[in-house]
């Protein structure tokens, strides 16, 4: 396990960068971009569990952040998986 932020500072920081992914999950969706069920789906995961995330780091829960921090990855995977090109 990786060590928890030292201060609050450092906690703020990271609540910022949680809320920003979770922003993300809406924008991704917005003005009609989203082209399929893939998409939306991996979406709403990136929403959910970002939130997930931000409760922990809110509540300074520095082993359960991580662990919502890996199921929000998957949302990233499932979506490049399919729409992301390769070069
Ligand atoms: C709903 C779909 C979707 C989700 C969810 C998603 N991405 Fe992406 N991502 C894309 C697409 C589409 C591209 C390719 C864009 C392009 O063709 O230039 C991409 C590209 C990227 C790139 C490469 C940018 C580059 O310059 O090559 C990174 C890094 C990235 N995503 C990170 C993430 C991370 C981290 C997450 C999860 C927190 C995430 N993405 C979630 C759709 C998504």
């Amino acid at each position: 396990m990786k060590e928890a932020p030292d201060d609050d500072k450092a906690w703020e920081a990271l609540a910022t960068k949680a809320a920003l992914l979770n922003e993300a999950g809406h924008i991704l969706m917005a003005d009609g971009r989203c082209p399929d069920g893939d998409w939306a789906d991996a979406a709403k995961t990136l929403r959910e569990c970002s939130a997930v995330v931000l409760k922990k780091i809110d509540q300074k829960d520095a082993e359960g952040a991580q662990i919502a921090f890996q199921a929000m990855t998957k949302a990233c995977a499932a979506c490049h998986k399919v729409h992301r090109k390769q070069d």
